[in-house]
C-alpha cells in the first residue's frame, strides 16, 4: 500500500508588552488583551501562581489582583491565588509542579482558560511546563518579575522542570499567548536578581550585535547601580534580540547547536555543583569568561576583544570564575558538564565560541588543556583582584 503523507504547519504568535504597575486599576493592558483573546462574550477562568519572593516583596499585590478583576469581570478570577516558593527549588521539587496541576484540576481550568505565572525564570519555567501538559496545553500568560526572565526567559518558547538533577530534563518547547513585563517589579529585586539577568545580555550582544556589546560598556556602571532607564533599555534590546533568534533560526531547536546558550555549557553544571548557591546568570558571566577566554587562546579572537568582555563582566559586578570551574588533572567535575550538555541538546556537541565582539562560531570539540588554562587565567585574575 502507498504511504500516506502527513504535513502541516502551526502559527505562532504573541506579544510581549512593557509596561507599569501591571495591576493598577487604570491600566487596561491586561485585560484588552484577555478580552480581544475571547470576543465571544463566555465568561473565561484565570488562575494566578504567583512567586512568594515576589508576594513577600510586595505584600498588596494579590489584594490588587482581586480588585483589578473585579472590577474587569469578563475574565473570572480564582480567588484562591496559588503562592509558591521562588528560585530553583520549584523546578527540582516535582511537588509544586504537583501543586500547580491540582490547582488547575480543582478550579476546572480548561483549554480555553488561562493560567498566568508571576515570578523570576524558575517559577515561570514550572508553571509554564505545567500549563502546558495538562489536557495537552492550556493557554499560559507570563508576567516574569525578574532581569532574567524579562529579557530572556520569560520571553522565549520553553517551559520546563529539572530531573534526574538535570536542568531541563523534563519540558515543552510552548510559547505563552501573552508576556507582561512590569518594571515595578524589579525595584524589589536584590542586588544579585538585578545584576543576574544582565548576564544574558552580555552573552545576546557577543554572539549577535557588536553594537549592543558597546552599549553595554557605555552603561555597565549604570546598571550595576540601579540606573532604570538603563536597566528598561536593556531589557527590551536583549528581549528583542532573544526574540528575533527564536523567530528566524530554529524555535523547537530540531538541530543541535543552540546559540543562545553560549557560555552556557559550565554554568549549567556549575549551577548543580554549587547546589543552586550561585545564580543562574551569575553561573552565564563566569561561563561567558570562560569561553571567550577559550576563544581567545584558541586563535578565534583578539586578547584585546577577550579583555573587553572580562572587563564589562567586572564592571557589572559580576565574579569571573568558581574555584569549581577548575578543570584538574584526571576527571573535573566541570568536563561531565560537556557530555551533558551534548545529551541535553541531542547529537554532535556543539559549543559556540566567539569569532569576533558580536559574532560567533560552532565548534564540535572543546581541547581540555585549553579550557584548563582559560580557567587558570581567570582565576588568577580573580586572585589578582581580590588581593
Ligand atoms: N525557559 C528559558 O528559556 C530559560 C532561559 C534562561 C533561564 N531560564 C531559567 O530561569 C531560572 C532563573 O530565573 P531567575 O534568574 O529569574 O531566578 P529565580 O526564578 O530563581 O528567582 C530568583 C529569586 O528572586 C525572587 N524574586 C523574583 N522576583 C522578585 C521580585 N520582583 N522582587 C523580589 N524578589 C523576587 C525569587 O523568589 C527567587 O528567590 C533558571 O531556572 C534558569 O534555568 C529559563
Ligand atoms: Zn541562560
Amino acid at each position: 500500500m502507498e504511504h500516506l503523507h502527513q504535513s502541516f504547519t502551526v502559527q505562532y504568535h504573541y506579544n510581549v508588552f512593557f509596561t507599569s504597575s501591571l495591576f493598577s486599576p487604570e491600566n487596561e493592558l491586561l485585560n484588552s488583551f484577555l478580552v480581544n483573546l475571547n470576543p465571544a462574550a463566555a465568561i473565561k477562568k484565570i488562575l494566578f501562581v504567583i512567586d512568594k519572593g515576589v508576594a513577600d516583596a510586595h505584600p498588596g499585590l494579590t489584594t490588587q489582583i482581586k480588585a483589578y478583576f473585579l472590577q474587569h469581570h469578563r475574565t473570572q478570577l480564582v480567588q484562591d491565588m496559588l503562592v509558591i516558593p521562588g528560585g530553583e527549588q520549584v523546578k527540582n521539587d516535582t511537588g509544586y509542579f504537583d501543586q500547580v496541576l491540582e490547582a488547575i484540576n480543582t478550579y476546572g481550568i480548561d483549554r480555553h482558560s488561562f493560567v498566568a505565572a508571576i515570578g523570576g525564570g524558575a517559577v515561570l519555567d514550572m508553571v509554564g511546563y505545567a500549563a502546558t501538559v495538562a489536557h495537552r496545553g492550556i493557554k499560559h500568560i507570563r508576567i516574569p518579575s525578574t532581569v532574567l526572565s524579562q529579557n530572556d526567559s520569560g520571553v522565549g518558547v520553553k517551559n520546563g522542570i529539572n530531573y534526574f538533577n538535570k536542568k531541563n530534563f523534563l519540558g515543552t518547547f510552548s510559547p505563552p499567548v501573552a508576556v507582561f513585563n512590569d518594571e515595578v517589579f524589579l525595584n524589589t529585586l536584590s542586588d544579585r536578581d538585578w545584576r543576574s539577568g544582565i548576564a544574558e545580555a552580555v552573552k545576546v550582544a557577543l554572539i549577535k550585535d557588536a553594537g549592543f556589546f558597546e552599549w553595554l560598556e557605555t552603561n555597565a556602571v549604570a546598571l550595576a547601580n540601579r540606573d532604570t532607564a538603563a536597566m528598561n533599555y536593556q531589557i527590551w534590546k536583549c528581549a528583542k534580540l532573544h526574540m528575533e533568534h527564536i523567530r528566524s533560526a530554529d524555535p523547537f531547536e530540531n538541530g543541535s547547536a543552540r546559540p543562545l546558550d553560549f557560555g552556557h555549557w559550565s554554568a549549567h553544571k556549575l549551577e548543580y555543583l554549587t547546589n543552586f548557591e550561585v545564580r543562574h546568570g551569575e553561573a552565564v558571566a563566569m561561563g561567558i569568561a570562560l569561553d571567550t577566554v577559550y576563544s581567545n587562546l584558541s586563535g578565534r579572537i583578539s586578547a584585546e576583544d577577550a579583555r573587553r568582555v572580562i572587563n564589562l563582566i567586572q564592571q557589572l559586578g559580576f565574579e569571573l570564575t568558581h574555584p569549581l570551574l577548575q578543570v584538574k588533572e584526571g576527571n573535573s567535575p566541570i568536563l561531565d558538564g560537556l557530555e551533558e550538555f551534548r545529551e541535553h541538546l541531542g547529537g554532535q556537541l556543539t559549543i559556540t565560541l566567539l569569532t569576533g565582539l558580536g559574532s560567533g562560531e560552532e565548534v564540535h570539540e572543546i581541547d581540555a588543556d585549553i579550557l584548563k588554562q582559560a580557567a587558570e587565567i581567570l582565576n588568577q585574575q580573580t586572585a589578582s583582584i581580590q588581593h
